[in-house]
């Protein structure tokens, strides 16, 4: 592509047999029909390339915004265009999926054997009673089987839940009460760094504590002896060797709209989200971005390495590859195992030609140097992404350089688990500027505004904004219609905007650079985690009578986790107690939340309502001048 003078700081231009083969080669053309006509754009997209069992009457209904409906009376079902069509073409004997365990098993699956197993388990799910509409909740490490579950339920209508494998008792019981699940589908463990996490001893904890499970499938995968409850828990091979494992299973047909998942996530206050998808506008949204973004083709080995306990996983691992017919890797383990090289490897082992990967492990991997990636033939490789917070620009070099060799362009995609899919994107014919999401995808319209909804100048802070609807949008949280309401339709709710709670800038060539959240959910290794989660698990320790945290920014992380924390009488602080503090975050929450510093102190900041102040307690960690504390109770 030509260089454009007139554009500012470091850009890196897409080489011409990039722009020239991809799906959407002049992105601007593109971005302006779709804003001119919104439905037309995406009504177009959704008949060209999706099948589906009765035609929509409207594309989109807007009448009781910010309750959008897209493909309104559409029936479809998302597996339908995952799975049963390519039944019918030269689709079906291609790999869906290439896994590879950490201790090094490797199981292949053809989109005929993927499919295969999945109606099995639909019909196993059916013998159970599970029908449209009912909750399951899906706790299990990074395997096929998570797929094959996740598939299932779709197909047969149910709405999963999958609650993220590094979560804890906790958070698997808070998530699954809320969703009132009957049926948990869970593994004895899951291998991470040569060592078993016990993911059904965890399980047991939270269900025998849960009232609404009555039936819990288990997958064998580590092979350890754990505790089945007689009566309540079934082996997954066992229920797909008995004769309702049936080949023979029909895919519900469902409303565009009826719902495919929820997926909780954190937020400003209170207890988790559960964020709600639907199967219509979300398959058109995953889809269609994954195939421009990317630039999918038939011949790509599409690695995305996220878990497919999040929204990335949900959206990129398992839905939107297998519609576009696409062969995918999934690895079980660390990146690290045994050596820094694993990642290195299967790259070159399966030829993967697209890697899509969070910032926090690109600099984990950078740490142990060039010598690892330079290993590994890496030429396969064509286009490299990231996703999950703010990629530094020496990381976002590094990738470029050492494992792009300068010819991969790095798709910085800018999403979140409420917008089902990529909202603010490169795609390969745009130039790219390191450390920035660069510009919306086609049809997206967002803007950086001020308190009263102006638009800020070059280069200014503001709150990020979208402007219009699109399908892959959430459609509610699930049974809490007025929070769904309050939390992203409130502030601008005059303009019809969605605030998406993250501050932004937008330079003088109208690229976004995404600058962090605004609300009190931290990003710690690119996982999203809510201040009010974990300092609930503080207190639910007995020494602790009120705890507040923070996070801090950390070069590895992006950030950590400090929590403050005021005793209860009786107990007296000492380096033993913090310990203890750590490790029972990390056994009620799970690692991830673990904070890596913790205080007893003797108050905390409040305001006179009695709010905790978190932004006193940072400016106080960071050294930095506490501002304004006039409305703190005790200055
Ligand atoms: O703050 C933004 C950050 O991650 C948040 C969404 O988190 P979650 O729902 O867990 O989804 C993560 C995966 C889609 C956003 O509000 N974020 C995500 N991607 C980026 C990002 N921040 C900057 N650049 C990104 N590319």
């Amino acid at each position: 592509m030509a260089k454009d003078p007139s554009m500012t700081g470091e850009v890196y231009y897409p080489a011409p047999e990039v722009v020239h083969g991809a799906h959407i080669p002049n992105y601007d053309k593109v971005h302006q029909e779709a804003l001119a006509d919104l439905p037309g754009f995406w009504g177009k997209i959704a008949a060209e390339n999706f099948e589906w069992y009765k035609p929509w009457k409207q594309v989109l209904d807007d009448s009781n915004a910010p309750f959008y409906k897209w493909f309104v009376d559409a029936k479809t079902n998302i597996i339908h265009n995952a799975l049963d069509r390519h039944m019918r073409t030269a689709i079906r004997n291609k790999a869906a999926l290439i896994f590879e365990g950490e201790p090094g098993d490797l199981r292949i699956y053809t989109y005929q054997r993927l499919n295969r197993e999945v109606c099995k388990f639909a019909s196993v799910l059916r013998a159970m009673g599970v029908r449209k509409g009912d909750r399951v909740t899906i706790y299990m490490g990074r395997i096929p089987e998570l797929m094959i579950a996740m598939l299932a339920c779709a197909k047969v209508g149910a709405i999963h839940s999958v609650v993220y494998g590094g979560f804890s008792t906790e958070a698997l019981l808070g998530r699954i009460e809320d969703s009132e699940s009957k049926l948990l589908i869970t593994c004895d463990g899951a291998w991470l760094r040569g060592e078993i996490v016990k993911l059904k001893e965890i399980a047991n904890a939270a269900v025998d504590r849960a009232g609404t499970i009555e039936n819990v499938i288990c997958v064998k995968r580590t092979g350890q002896p754990v505790e089945m409850v007689s009566g309540r828990d079934h082996w997954y091979h066992e229920m797909m060797a008995l004769p309702i494992a049936s080949t023979k299973a029909e895919t519900e047909v469902m409303d565009a709209e009826d719902p495919l998942f929820i997926l909780y996530t954190s937020g400003t206050t209170g207890k988790p989200k559960a964020i709600l998808h639907t199967h219509g506008g979300y398959m058109v949204g995953t889809a269609t971005t994954l195939k421009w973004t990317f630039d999918l083709k038939p011949e790509d080995v599409w690695w995305c390495a996220a878990d497919p306990g999040w929204i990335t996983g949900h959206s990129y691992i398992v839905y939107a590859p297998l519609i576009n017919g696409a062969t995918s890797i999934m690895y079980e383990g660390a990146p690290t195992f045994p050596y820094p090289d694993r990642w290195w490897q299967i790259v070159e082992k399966y030829g993967v030609t697209i890697l899509y990967t969070a910032p926090t492990a690109i600099r984990g991997l950078m740490r142990f140097g060039e010598s690892w990636p330079n290993r590994y033939d890496l030429s396969s490789l064509r286009l490299l992404g990231s996703v999950g917070e703010p990629i530094n620009p020496e990381a976002w070099k590094w990738y470029h350089r050492v494992i792009g060799k300068e010819k991969c362009p790095v798709m910085d995609t800018w999403w979140q688990t409420e917008t089902g899919h990529f909202m603010i994107t490169p795609l390969p014919s745009v130039p790219l500027k390191p450390g920035s999401a660069t510009r919306a995808f086609p049809g997206v319209e967002v803007d950086v505004v001020d308190e009263e909804g102006h638009s800020v100048g070059p280069n200014e802070e503001g709150f990020l904004v979208i402007k219009r609807p699109w399908p892959g949008m959430l459609r509610t949280l699930y049974r809490d219609p007025d929070r769904y309401v309050e939390a992203y339709w409130s502030r601008y709710a005059e303009q019809g905007w969605y605030l998406p709670g993250d501050s932004a800038r937008r330079d003088e060539d109208g690229y976004i650079w995404v600058i962090g959240r605004i609300d009190d959910v931290i990003k710690v290794s690119g996982y999203r985690l809510g201040t009010a989660e974990i300092e609930s698990a503080l207190v639910s320790h007995p020494a602790v009578a009120e705890a507040a945290v923070i996070g801090v920014p950390d070069e590895l992380r992006g950030n950590h986790i400090n929590a403050y924390c005021i005793l209860r009488q009786g107990f007296e602080a000492s380096e033993k107690l913090k310990h203890d503090l750590k490790d029972h975050v990390g056994h009620e929450m799970g690692p991830i939340a673990k904070p890596t510093e913790v205080f007893i102190v003797n108050s905390l900041p409040k305001t006179r309502s009695g709010k905790i102040m978190r932004r006193v307690l940072r400016a106080q960690a960071l050294g930095q001048d506490v501002g304004d504390v006039s409305t703190l109770e005790d200055s």
